[in-house]
């Protein structure tokens, strides 16, 4: 069950008690009936998500974004924020030994001001800005990458983790240990290739970041669980193994970039519930569905809408599955249009909002996932 150090904010007591509803065993006869699921009712995602005990978000954008337009869409419509990039190794730290934490200082504070949950996205990723630039010279240059690497490893938690302790109430610690569709580590990773064993790199970020902040979510977040069996299977037999081991972790994370093609509900509700069987939490964490998915439909965003539905209602079929977020809060920002590869496809429409920051028809099949699902209606 999710627990946060913020528990004074108002979503976060709710949210403790949706939590308690749904997880601690209640029968139906003990659960009333909740606003959103009355007549007539109006919800928000994020109120619907604070019913149902879920964390139910979208992602910052760049600096300021917190009192531009994107700030008023999320803090109406989301219980949770997601640092988009601001969090990133190579962003925090474009110089060695220089934080620049002015732009997550931002973000932080407003989820703070605002009662959302905070979830910081992440502190060892190896592909597009992941990774200091600087990062590479030095392992090259260093007589031991891998006790080097460790030693800068734990400097960093301790800096970032350390800085934002009791107010970043999940963290995803590492991202995409797996080469793309594939069951295996991605062996381009600057930390694969460092690491005599990769096990132990995950190990040890997990470990430094379980003591830098021992009540932070701490999650593993993979690209594509969610719609590839090979990359579920690599994922699954990796995480197995981390628990066996002992390896502090709480959660997994699956993206959800929907732009190969799209997911099964029920197919992805197995996946989801396969770890929680091994007693973790889960996410989808980073959700976008291209409209180019659809090219043949009359109504592409209706079809959108529709996969929409399946993710939200697929997360809230599973207790241990605490939340849906979405990349970038809306049409116009969206960084698949701009990414070095999907770009190439633009315009992806692939968000809950559109151009003009209107809800689209995949808002409203959300919000009704959520509120037709066994947390609000049982
Ligand atoms: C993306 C950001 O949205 C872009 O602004 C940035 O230029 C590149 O990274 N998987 C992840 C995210 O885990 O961190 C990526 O975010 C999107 C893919």
């Amino acid at each position: 069950m999710p627990t946060t150090s913020a528990r004074s904010q108002p979503v976060y007591s709710a949210l403790v008690v949706a939590l308690f509803l749904i997880g601690v065993g209640c029968s139906d006869a003990d659960v009333a009936p909740t606003g959103c699921t009355a007549e007539g009712a109006d919800c928000t995602l994020g109120e619907v998500g604070t019913e149902g005990g879920l964390f139910l978000g979208s992602t910052s954008e760049g600096a300021g974004w917190t009192t531009a337009p994107e700030g008023e869409l999320l803090r109406t419509h989301f219980n949770s924020v997601t640092s988009q990039n601001e969090l990133k190794w190579g962003a925090l730290v474009r110089d060695r030994g220089e934080y620049r934490f002015t732009q997550a200082d931002e973000t932080v504070e407003f989820a703070e001001a605002n009662g959302m949950r905070m979830r910081g996205h992440v502190l060892f990723w190896h592909r597009l800005n992941g990774p200091p630039r600087w990062l590479a010279d030095e392992l090259a240059a260093a007589d031991d990458p891998e006790a080097h690497l460790r030693e800068l490893m734990r400097e960093h938690v301790e800096t970032v983790v350390g800085r934002y302790r009791g107010r970043i109430h999940t963290w995803d610690v590492v991202n995409e240990p797996l080469a793309l569709l594939s069951d295996q580590i991605d062996h381009e990773s600057i930390f694969f290739q460092a690491f005599a064993d990769y096990d132990d790199f995950l190990d040890h970020a997990f470990r430094l970041a379980r003591a830098a902040d021992p009540d932070a979510k701490l999650f593993l977040n993979e690209i594509l669980p969610a719609f590839s069996e090979t990359t579920f299977d690599g994922l699954y037999r990796l995480v197995q193994r981390l628990v066996e081991r002992g390896t502090p972790i709480d959660g997994v994370g699956f993206q959800g970039h929907f732009v190969l093609g799209r997911p099964d509900r029920e197919t992805l509700r197995q996946r989801l519930q396969a770890f929680a069987d091994l007693g973790l939490l889960t996410e989808i964490t980073e959700l976008d569905v291209t409209i180019n998915l659809f090219p043949d439909a009359a109504d592409p965003f209706a079809e959108q809408a529709e996969v929409y539905a399946d993710v939200y209602a697929a997360c809230a079929a599973v207790d241990l599955c605490i939340g849906v977020t979405t990349w970038n809060p809306h049409d116009a920002t969206t960084w698949l249009d701009v990414d070095a590869i999907f770009g190439g496809q633009a315009p992806h429409f692939p968000t809950l909002f559109d151009e003009s920051l209107e809800p689209k028809p995949a808002y409203h099949a959300a919000v009704d996932a959520v509120i037709a699902s066994p947390r609000l209606s049982r």
